[in-house]
């Protein structure tokens, strides 16, 4: 949700930030812009659209200089335009910002600096700030000051940088409730919303708190509190490769991230696993072990796909745990009023953990007494940080805007915490050691689901010109229904409605005629008989049945059209196979509409708005 990046050093900044941004495009694409300080004055280059956009503008209207800042926009207020986008600049042409947030009260602080005669030329909530800042900065001189005191006077979010055109050779970094990191080179610093814009300059890095900036100049940082107390800050070393975040050989990440599953599950599952004594080994848990004894409800909550996963969970710890648990939207939770007895243990589902909404709401779970756990990609990141303690996915980089790698692997990792609760109940040894032999299993029966994209491809191809999809399924597998729904409608913007099968003939069935086609995910376990009633219930409707199978089953070629066959795996895993075939419809779809997979309109991957 917009990406923003700093350079001071001795280089040419221009590289290193377009560079930076096309890192970070992921996050936003509506617009982009940069801003330097050369010859005492501030030069801007913005562009509506993607970042290559502003990089031709770049080449015809060069911008040198050793220290620069630049920005990649998710639209929030004010539509994407060449004037809403960042740097903003304030009256006096003297500072630029760029924001990741939302200036909640920009209403008030503009109107108060209208009435004093500032002249805005934008619609968006940045302005304000930087303006605020200029105000102050015009009566006192002293900039970091009239940040400080602008900092204060907005409410909302924000990851920023300044820079000023008094002030060659120093960028300005705060943050509140989005994410900013400062990479500490050799007399060099790049500050970014995330690490892939710093990675390939240097591994060494600061991961602000909230409510902390940083000033960087003359190849020294200092960090304080926004009150200016100093901070002694801890120098981490960043846990990312370049060629993780490299395309490699793949036309888009979403495929690269598809087919990184065997080898990303794996790497999720590895040293977790004890197969000869049934258990299973979370490291991160290890503190909070009579907390896990201790539980008696299981309170799960995310965004999106995430909270597809939670639904998973939601069946996993009632089936090997013994626990009741049930998944809640983050937006949601935080405003309800959730009673959270002794016993409760929260667990925030969230790739990116920076997705805002999760965030308020593990504060808020937390405020009210719980123990909350995480289950989050990225190393560092603020939920992860927050929570009490957690289970990384360990997945790598998830580029591609539609979640993939991350669903499955959040999946795993809720049938190994399932699993280790359940042990400590009435799960036996027996079935333990059953469970977690099928899981070690699943990395290389995904690699089989891979095999089938051709077929997939081509069962794709017949049904791509239809507008309204649905998906069904049962049990565990109904989150796999609404997540195949999810997959295709936001990269491919066709209509697609997951749901329980059985509801289906509780209204939706009248949707169903013959150029409506239906996907069913219908692997062999205790709800599939009654999941071919609901297939035939399709096919006397004319559906066009898509069904998802088990290898070995007969049944359903005979009422579907097309049947794609995955491994047998043990029912309750099963979504760790079935899925995949959905996400390869999905990423074929979008593809033969001819629409940017990796970039689908109006979305971004991390939004760190509420
Ligand atoms: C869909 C997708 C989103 C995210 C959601 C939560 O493909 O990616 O629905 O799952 O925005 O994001 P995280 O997991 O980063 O909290």
């Amino acid at each position: 949700m917009c990406g923003i990046v700093g350079y001071v050093g001795s280089k040419s900044a221009d590289n290193i930030l377009l560079n930076g941004l096309k890192r970070l495009e992921y996050r936003g694409y509506d617009s982009a812009g940069m801003a330097i300080v050369e010859d005492g004055h501030i030069s801007t280059r913005r562009a509506k659209g993607r970042v290559t956009e502003l990089e031709q503008i770049l080449a015809e209207q060069p911008l040198k200089s050793t220290m620069g800042i630049a920005h990649t926009r998710w639209a929030t207020h004010g539509k994407p335009s060449v004037k809403n986008a960042h740097p903003h600049v304030d009256a006096s042409g003297r500072l630029a910002l760029v924001h990741n947030g939302i200036i909640e009260n920009h209403r008030s602080i503009r109107s108060l600096l209208e009435g004093k005669g500032i002249a805005f030329q934008s619609d968006t909530d940045t302005e304000s700030l930087v303006q605020l800042i200029g105000y102050f900065y015009k009566e006192s001189g002293d900039l970091t000051g009239s940040l400080q005191r602008a900092l204060r006077d907005v409410q909302g979010t924000f990851g920023i940088a300044l820079i000023c055109a008094d002030q060659p050779g120093r960028i300005i970094g705060a943050r509140r409730g989005s994410p900013l990191i400062v990479g500490v080179g050799d007399g060099e610093f790049v500050i970014a919303s995330d690490g892939s814009a710093i990675v390939e300059h240097t591994s060494q890095v600061i991961f602000l708190k909230d409510n902390e900036m940083v000033e960087l100049s003359d190849g020294r940082y200092e960090i304080s509190t926004m009150d200016a107390e100093p901070i002694q800050a801890q120098v981490d070393t960043l846990e990312l490769t370049l060629e993780e975040i490299e395309i490699g050989s793949h036309e888009h990440y979403m495929h690269k991230e598809i087919f990184e599953q065997p080898q990303s599950l794996a790497n999720c599952l590895a040293g977790r696993l004890d197969l000869q004594a049934g258990e299973v080994v979370l490291g991160g848990l290890s503190e909070v072990q009579r907390e896990i004894a201790n539980c008696k409800r299981v309170l799960l909550f995310a965004c999106g796909t995430a909270w597809h996963a939670g639904l998973v969970g939601e069946y996993l710890f009632e089936e090997l745990s013994f626990t009741p648990a049930e998944v809640e939207y983050s937006s949601e939770l935080r405003y309800r009023n959730p009673i959270i007895e002794e016993g409760t243990i929260g667990i925030v589902l969230s790739q990116s953990g920076e997705t805002a909404d999760s965030l308020a709401a593990l504060r808020e779970i937390k405020r009210k007494g719980a123990t909350v756990f995480g289950i989050v990609n990225v190393v560092g990141s603020s939920i992860a940080r927050e929570t009490d303690a957690g289970v990384y996915l360990h997945v790598g980089p998830e580029i591609g805007v539609a979640s993939t790698k991350a669903f499955t692997a959040q999946v795993a990792v809720l049938t190994m915490m399932a699993i280790d609760m359940g042990r400590r109940r009435y799960l036996s040894h027996a079935r333990a050691e059953e469970l977690l032999k099928e899981l070690h299993q699943i990395p290389g029966k995904v690699e089989k689901v891979l095999a089938l994209e051709d077929q997939i491809r081509k069962i794709t191809a017949k049904y791509v010109d239809r507008n309204n999809w649905l998906y069904l399924g049962r049990g565990v597998n109904y989150p796999v229904a609404l997540e195949g729904a999810l997959k295709l409608k936001e990269i491919s913007y066709i209509h697609a409605e997951g749901m329980p099968a059985a509801e289906m003939k509780h209204g939706p069935i009248a949707l169903i005629d013959e150029d409506m086609p239906v996907v069913v995910v219908a692997p062999k376990d205790h709800t599939y008989d009654k999941v071919l009633s609901n297939i035939e219930e399709v096919h006397t409707r004319q559906g066009r049945i898509i069904a998802i199978a088990t290898e070995g089953d007969t049944r359903l070629s005979e009422l579907a059209e097309e049947v794609i066959y995955v491994p047998q795996t043990s029912p309750l895993l099963s979504p760790l196979v079935t899925t995949i075939p959905l996400q390869l419809m999905a990423y074929h779809a979008a593809l033969m509409r001819g629409q940017n997979v990796d970039k689908p309109r109006n979305l971004a991957k991390s939004v760190t708005v509420e």
